[in-house]
């Protein structure tokens, strides 16, 4: 999705703002480009990676400048529709992320007002408006422009003459890093940790002007303040560190993840989640979420039934922004990794003005969820690059787990249980990650085919679907995840040798009936990996291999299976060459609906 960066201070502007580009593009983009302040704007910006933008463009002399990267949306990629934009006089540059819903008509009466536009994008409106209102003061003219127009927006704008960048934000995220007589603006955390990690985080509604020595914030002309805060994750975080993919890193981390999201929660400190969203008379509980995120959420709902006995019903943001009602007595759970997914933030809006008051667990301290919410939840997986989710995931389930089992009412010795086997996980994670070559021979043996069921039952039909996302999405290989139970209702019909079926086997009660949907497919021809715990012999027997996962209690089971899906996915998409943290036409953070 587009990332925005600016910088203004004493050192050349141009080195860093595309060192921090280079750092937004996990998030996913088809172009790029930047603008530099001195008498007039220079501008370079195209259709390439940012790595071929640092070759391609000119030296540019200045200590002020905006960057972007850009996801199409309006116009499709091309040196044009590349930000930054500019007004007709080419003083006025501007860099946006969000969609101009009202752009058409604003067009038409510029264009009737005299005004000449270059590119197809809706963003180009914003300058030429800028301009119709530059009376000498950028601060004036953004905030007459931004009355005129109607969506979402994140922008950084930038006049010739002026040794300032003004800022604004309405349902996009915007920070400034706060350096020494320098300042930095990004869209997302990771573009400034190389510079700074105190971080302002702008709110909707906010207009700020920054200089190299002062930031001054307002909203509708008064000065407001905003707290500083001090992003804990590292420059080295956000690095491979040696990996050859982010994803693998990512993969790798979860031992330590599990813990890190531990730690304070199954501690003497902190014995018990105080579940806000839940008191006051709640008879059931929602859970929003979207993508890998939704997968999390669904676990989420056989946990929460099991040790909370509560009705827990789960919708993914973008079905249920559209038809679901919001309901008396319910408390809602939001998960978001990236605390931007539009669909997901729609639906809290939508929730809190249905009355439900909502809980959100995301990864991102400041983000967008994290201030809509009534109370929040931050899971510690620290900054995921890769495009595929991997450890915000399973940081996630961890913090499921632990509000479920805290508000939990099960007898106090499976609790016990279920509390130590909790805090196993990050050794039970890691033995799954030492058997990462046998793994990697089933995914040489996945990379040849073309379609690929997963199956699973009970909490482990969440587990398929995550696996199948997760095959489709880095290795291009069409997967299914499937209810087990559900094959025979049609999808056995395209069962044969060439559909490898991948089944998730928990020792639960859906054990035996598992064994039979396995029993079901050998018959069809489909050859058969298992996911099952070590020493499954009934298993080893049956399928025609075995992907062996350490025992734990099934309700944990989706934390050792999962990890073992990731491994597969990653190994058979790197068997294809593919592109592993950059997925086609897929972005991190996804902040159009
Ligand atoms: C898949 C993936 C996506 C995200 C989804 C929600 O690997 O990463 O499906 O899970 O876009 O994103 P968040 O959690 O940031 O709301």
């Amino acid at each position: 999705m587009c990332g925005i960066v600016g910088y203004i201070g004493e050192r050349q502007v141009q080195p860093i703002l595309l060192n921090s580009l280079t750092k937004l593009e996990y998030r996913g983009y088809d172009s790029c480009g930047i603008a530099v302040a001195g008498d007039g704007i220079e501008l370079y910006k195209d259709a390439v990676r940012v790595k071929t933008l640092s070759k391609a463009s000119p030296q540019f002399n200045g200590t002020a400048g905006i960057g972007h990267t850009r996801w199409a949306t309006h116009g499709k990629p091309s040196q044009l529709n590349a930000h930054p934009h500019l007004d007709c006089s080419g003083n006025i540059a501007v860099v946006h992320n969000g969609i101009i819903s009202n752009f058409q008509l604003l067009r038409q009466q510029l264009t009737a007002e005299g005004h000449n536009f270059t590119s197809e994008t809706d963003t180009e409106v914003i300058p030429h408006l800028i301009e119709k209102h530059y009376h000498n003061n950028l601060e004036n003219a953004v905030e007459a422009a931004l009355r005129e127009v109607e969506g979402s927006y994140a922008i950084i704008a930038l006049a010739a003459g002026e040794p300032k960048l003004v800022v604004a934000k309405k349902d996009g995220p915007l920070i400034i890093g706060i350096g020494d007589r320098e300042n930095f603006i990004a869209s997302d955390v990771p573009a400034i940790l190389d510079y700074t990690n105190r971080v302002i985080y702008l709110e909707d509604g906010d207009i700020g002007v920054i200089t190299k020595g002062k930031i001054r914030i307002s909203r509708d002309g008064t000065e407001v303040s905003r707290e500083e805060h001090k992003v804990l994750w590292s420059v080295e975080d956000a690095k491979k560190g040696g990996y050859e993919h982010f994803m693998l890193k990512e993969i790798h981390e979860q031992p330590k993840v599990i813990r890190d999201t531990l730690v304070g929660w199954v501690s003497a400190e902190e014995p018990a989640v105080d579940l806000a969203v839940m008191r006051g008379g709640i008879e059931s509980m929602l859970i929003v979420a979207c993508g890998t995120s939704y997968h999390a959420a669904l676990i989420g709902k056989y946990i929460a039934e099991e040790l909370l006995s509560i009705p827990t019903r789960v919708e993914p943001a973008s079905e249920f922004n559209y038809y679901g009602q919001t309901l008396a007595r319910t408390g809602a759970i939001v998960i978001t990794q990236s605390g931007e997914t539009a669909d997901t933030l729609k639906a809290m809006r939508r929730l809190k003005d249905g009355g439900c008051p909502v809980l959100a667990i995301t990864n991102v301290v400041g983000s967008s969820a994290s201030r809509i919410a009534n109370q929040t939840i931050y899971t510690r997986a620290g900054p995921e690059i890769s495009v595929a989710a991997t450890k915000s995931f399973m940081a996630q389930l961890i913090v499921l787990y632990w509000l479920v089992m805290s508000s939990s009412k099960a007898d106090a010795r499976r609790l016990a249980d279920l509390i130590m086997g909790l805090r196993q996980l990050p050794g039970k994670a890691q033995q799954v990650l030492d058997n990462e070559d046998k793994i990697m021979e089933h995914a040489a043996y996945l990379s040849r085919y073309e379609n690929v069921f997963f199956v699973g039952r009970g909490i482990n039909f969440p587990v398929a679907l995550e696996g199948a996302l997760k095959l489709k999405e880095i290795s291009y290989i069409h997967a299914e995840g499937y209810a087990a139970g559900e094959l025979k209702h049609g999808p056995l019909a395209l069962l044969g040798k060439k559909v490898p079926v991948i089944a998730i086997v928990a020792r639960d009660n859906t054990y035996e009936a598992m064994l039979n949907n396995i029993r079901e497919v050998k018959a069809r021809e489909s050859p058969v990996i298992a996911v099952a715990e070590e020493g499954d012999e009934a298993i080893e027997q049956l399928a025609d291999s075995v992907i062996t996962v350490p025992k734990v209690d099934a309700v944990f089971s989706p934390v050792v299976n999962t990890i073992a899906l990731q491994l597969l996915a990653y190994y058979a998409a790197k068997q294809r060459a593919c592109p592993i943290d950059f997925p086609r036409n897929l972005a991190k953070s996804v902040t159009v609906e």
